[in-house]
Parts: C-alpha cells; sequence; structure tokens
C-alpha cells in the first residue's frame, strides 16, 4: 500500500482538526482509498496544543527546516494563518518538492502565482480547498463537478462570522455590537474581528473562486467590499416587514461586458434559499450554462469541517499521478484585456428621514426619477425620537449603483431627506 507522510504546520483549530481526522481515521484511509497516511511531524511551539491532542514528542519538529529535510513527508500541511511566515514556509516546502495543502485564503489569493510557480518548478502540488469555504467542497466542485459549463454567476453566503452576527441581529433582535460579542464568545468571531466584519475574509474567497469559475485571474483589488459594521436593527426590522432577510452577499457574473465582482450586504427574499441559511453556515450557488444552477451547503469554518476539506486534499494529492495547477493564466496581475465592471446593477433598500409634510414624497419620486430610479415599494412611519419628522424605507426596480450614489448625494445635498442607509437587494 502506499504510505504517504504528512507534515502539519500548525495545531491551531484547523490543523488541529487535521490532526485528529488522520489519526482517527487512519484505519479507514487504508481501506477504502489504498492509502496509508502517516503523521511524520508538526511544527507547533505551544506545548499546550500539542499535549492536547497528545502529540508524540518526537513527532514535533523544531523548525522548518527539519520538516522539508525529512525525506519522509511528501505532503506539508500549512495552517499557520498569516501570510509572512506562512508564505516563507510554503515556499520552503515546494522548493524542497513537497506537495503544499493549505486553508490559508489571504496567501493564495495574494500570492497564488509565485507559489504555483515554485510548486511547478519542483514538480509538487498546491491544495487550496480548505482556503474557501471550510468544509464545502466548492473548489473540487468547480474543477471536477462543472468544468464541462460555462459559468455565469457565483453567488453566497461565504463568511459564517458575519452570518452568524446578522442571524442573531434577526432572529434574537439583538444589536449589532452584542451580536458581535456572541461571536466572540463563541470562538467565531477573533478578537480583532475587522478581516470577517469588513468584508475582507469573503473578498479573498471570492477572488479565489470567481478566477477559477470565470477562468481569469480577479485579484481580491477589484473586489467592491463593504462590511457589515453599519448594519442597524431598525434595518433588519424594516427589510423583515418588507419580506426581506439581510445576509453579506458574495456576488461574482462574467458577461459579455466583463467581470463583476462584490461582496455587501443585500437583502434577499424570505423564500430564497440563501434566505435559511442561518448560523454559522455558508452556501454558494454556482450558475453553469448546461447544469443551470448548483447549490452547496454546510459549514464555512471549524476544526472537522475544514479539516475534512484539508484531508480530502491529502487523499487526492496522493491517490492522483499528475500535479495539477490553475485553470486561468496566473500572474501577479490579470490579464491586460479584462475587464472589470465597478457599477452593476440591483435594486436597493433606502431608509431616509424627511420632513413629515405635504409634498415631500413628491418631491423626492421626482428627483428619483431624474436618475432612472423607480420605487417599487415605499413605507411610511413616524420618525422615532424626531418631532415633525418621518421615517420612509423604499425599494426600488433594479437600477445602476451610480445612479443611487448620485441620487443619494442629491437628495442629501438637496436637504430634502437624511439618507440613513442605503442596502443592496439581490433579486
Ligand atoms: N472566519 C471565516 C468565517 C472562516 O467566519 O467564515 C475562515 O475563513
Amino acid at each position: 500500500m502506499k504510505k504517504v507522510g504528512v507534515s502539519i504546520l500548525g495545531l491551531g483549530t484547523v490543523g488541529g482538526g487535521t490532526y485528529r481526522i488522520l489519526t482517527e481515521h487512519a484505519e479507514f484511509f487504508r481501506r477504502t482509498q489504498e492509502v496509508d497516511l502517516v503523521i511524520e511531524s508538526v511544527l507547533e511551539q505551544d506545548g499546550r496544543k500539542t499535549e492536547a491532542l497528545g502529540v508524540p514528542a518526537e513527532k514535533v519538529a523544531q523548525n522548518i527546516a527539519e520538516v522539508v529535510l525529512d525525506p519522509d513527508v511528501n505532503v506539508v500541511v500549512e495552517c499557520l494563518g498569516g501570510v509572512n511566515e506562512a508564505r516563507e514556509y510554503v515556499l520552503d516546502a515546494l522548493n524542497a518538492g513537497k506537495t503544499v495543502v493549505t486553508s490559508n485564503k489571504e496567501l493564495f489569493c495574494k500570492f497564488s502565482h509565485e507559489l504555483e510557480r515554485a510548486a511547478k518548478r519542483h514538480n509538487a502540488g498546491l491544495f487550496f480547498e480548505a482556503s474557501c469555504v471550510g468544509g464545502v467542497p466548492i473548489i473540487r466542485t468547480l474543477l471536477d463537478g462543472v468544468q464541462s459549463n460555462e459559468i455565469s454567476r457565483i453567488m453566497g453566503v461565504i463568511n459564517g462570522t458575519t452570518n452568524f452576527i446578522l442571524s442573531e441581529m434577526t432572529e434574537k433582535g439583538s444589536n449589532y455590537a452584542d451580536a458581535l460579542a456572541r461571536a466572540q464568545q463563541l470562538g467565531y468571531a477573533e478578537a480583532d474581528p475587522a478581516a470577517d466584519v469588513e468584508g475582507f475574509d469573503a473578498a479573498y474567497k471570492l477572488s479565489i473562486l470567481s478566477s477559477l469559475a470565470f477562468h481569469t485571474k480577479v485579484p481580491y483589488t477589484k473586489v467592491f467590499r463593504e462590511g457589515i459594521t453599519n448594519i442597524s436593527r431598525e434595518d433588519i426590522e424594516d427589510g423583515d416587514s418588507l419580506g426581506y432577510v439581510l445576509k453579506l452577499l458574495a456576488v461574482g457574473k462574467r458577461s459579455s461586458a466583463g467581470v463583476e465582482v462584490r461582496v455587501h450586504p443585500a437583502f434577499v427574499r424570505k423564500d430564497h434559499p440563501l434566505a435559511s441559511v442561518g448560523g454559522n453556515y455558508n452556501a454558494v450557488f454556482v450558475t453553469g450554462d448546461s447544469v443551470g444552477d448548483v447549490m452547496l451547503y454546510g459549514q464555512g469554518a471549524g476544526a472537522l469541517p475544514t479539516g475534512s476539506a484539508i484531508v480530502s486534499d491529502i487523499i487526492f494529492a496522493s491517490t492522483h499521478g499528475e500535479m495539477r495547477y490553475s485553470t486561468f493564466k496566473n500572474g501577479a496581475a490579470p490579464e491586460k484585456d479584462m475587464k472589470f465592471l465597478s457599477d452593476f446593477r440591483s435594486a436597493y433598500y433606502l431608509r431616509l428621514t424627511v420632513d413629515d409634510e405635504p409634498g415631500v414624497l413628491a418631491k423626492l419620486s421626482s428627483i428619483l426619477a431624474k436618475y432612472n430610479i423607480s420605487i417599487v415599494e415605499l413605507i411610511q412611519r413616524t420618525a422615532k425620537g424626531e418631532a415633525g419628522k418621518a421615517t420612509l424605507v423604499l425599494v426600488t426596480h433594479e437600477t445602476h449603483e451610480l445612479a443611487v450614489k448620485n441620487a443619494v448625494a442629491k437628495l442629501n445635498a438637496t436637504g430634502l431627506a437624511r439618507v440613513e442607509s442605503v442596502l443592496r437587494v439581490a433579486l
């Protein structure tokens, strides 16, 4: 039976989950995959982590050189997180001809060209299923499940932390700060939650997924990004009364006009399949020209779900002779003739405070009309805590992002309305 030696760099949540799966399922892998996956070493300086997992002392490597010089190590699993040290260690491993499996989306997103070049030069594999949407096999689906299709859209809820926070605000009526504190208490959100709540994590994932889906390099810097830190309970409640649920949505589209990639909060109708993706769960839609819509749903984070993706990559690497690389031109920059669209189309939700007096609605709709924005739904109520003022909540027909930006600036400038919130509505 083929024996494959594995070394794990970092025994945090994901590395620990990988260690557990490899040790607890070794016999299952021998029986079902005909491969003997043996942990040769771990690189982890925190003795509490190695002890908690019962790692034998002789398997704890002292430095990266020990790992990459070990002829018994075939696959190096990078679960360090961060970019600097991880990049250096991954390059060391690839340059030594070791196949690398990583869960590091920021590293892969920013340096895939450099890592892939090193992998090709040394005939090593480079696998990254765990970098996007944890245990959900979206990368394998794009590479091996729907590769016969031209993909026009990839859309989903691809960050569990923000989905948990928005679900808490929706279901329990929590405000943003309390929901974030609860996410931190449960270990979903980091002490510094910026990567999740500002949408960076989702933007990195969308950059990787849309590069694979559209066969062209989509740098993360091209992803329009807006986080959830300004979301108020009022918006969630108003959306609810109009039949919508708020999600941090990632959307990638490719058409003859170019590529559009964006991460932002968006209302989805309560009967949309993404509306029922609650808590820290994730879901991704892929739309192909032959297959139509495919939806994958599952846990986008956590020790065992993400460990599942890593071990699946190790098995794939161990049981396939040929190495496989990007299906797009993986240079430092995108292809020269690729157009990235910034003025996308969407429907919009606006919450405004206006004077509660005759003629205001007429003036408002006439300003919107100048920007070719048409109202679908409208609610008016007395503004909370402001005498003589009214709150208007409206949803528009599909229009251009730029038109809405300009109309909002005009409304604020004329003093006719104070625009409190602008959110997109996914139709
Ligand atoms: N922090 C991510 C999330 C998981 O909340 O979905 C790792 O990408």
